[in-house]
């Protein structure tokens, strides 16, 4: 199986753990945009009664075509579960996410979720957090003064570019600055710095918040608890 085999084997291996009645956490990237298909089928084939709670745009736009039903986080008193992708998972389950710079929102939403699950295909486990650049979201302005700041940590900064060469913007108009940290020691002291600059919106540092992971494996997908 290759990438994107692995991807679908994961998406629609965690829509069994949706259950009718159920408000869901929907996350974002091309392994969710798996699941949500087949959280459509099932909706579709079965009568499935769930209500989607989405962290983006792209992810909103597909559920709404089709047909699942989407609240904001704001109007619903609880998320049952929210099924997202990763970019790494350590073996102690810490996670970065943000590669699809929907950080911000997914965060938002796993926080306000009695249970995270999380889909990946088998290149996504290591052992260590860092290889992955690690996505850091930062108010427009000040945003150089905040790339100082990573520069002289030894942080290696980068402002993320959209497809026309261009800063990206993110669903909620700020840049992403991705820090190439090559492997992180101490996330929970790196977390606590980040989130403490002014004009860090929010980091992809995602800690202590997993409760299932689902591997897609040559083999067929395991099922890890945390
Ligand atoms: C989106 O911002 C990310 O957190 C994604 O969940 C993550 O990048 C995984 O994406 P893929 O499923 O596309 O690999």
């Amino acid at each position: 199986m290759n990438q994107n085999e692995l991807k679908k084997l994961v998406g629609q291996k965690s829509v069994e753990w949706i259950d009718d009645g159920m408000v869901v956490g929907l996350g974002t990237g091309s392994t969710v945009k798996h699941m949500v298909d087949a959280l459509g089928a099932r909706i579709k084939n079965e009568g499935l009664n769930i209500v989607g709670v989405t962290t983006s745009n792209v992810t909103a736009k597909q559920a709404t075509e089709l047909g699942i039903p989407l609240k904001s986080v704001d109007e619903v008193d609880h998320i049952d579960l929210t099924i997202d992708g990763a970019d790494e998972i350590s073996a102690d389950f810490q996670g970065i996410k943000g590669g699809g710079a929907a950080l911000l929102f997914e965060k938002i939403v796993a926080t306000y979720s009695k249970k995270n699950m999380w889909i990946v295909d088998e290149s996504k486990m290591v052992d260590k957090l860092g290889a992955f650049p690690l996505p850091v979201e930062v108010i427009p302005y000040g945003s150089q003064k905040l790339f100082e700041i990573f520069e002289a940590k030894g942080f290696k900064p980068t402002f993320r570019k959209n497809d026309q060469g261009g800063l990206l913007l993110t669903d909620s108009e700020n840049y992403i600055i991705d820090l190439h940290l090559d492997q992180i020691d101490h996330p929970h002291e790196l977390a606590d710095f980040l989130i403490k600059q002014v004009g860090v919106v929010e980091h992809g540092l995602f800690l202590d918040r997993v409760n299932t992971v689902i591997v897609g494996r040559q083999d067929g997908p395991e099922v890890l608890e945390a």
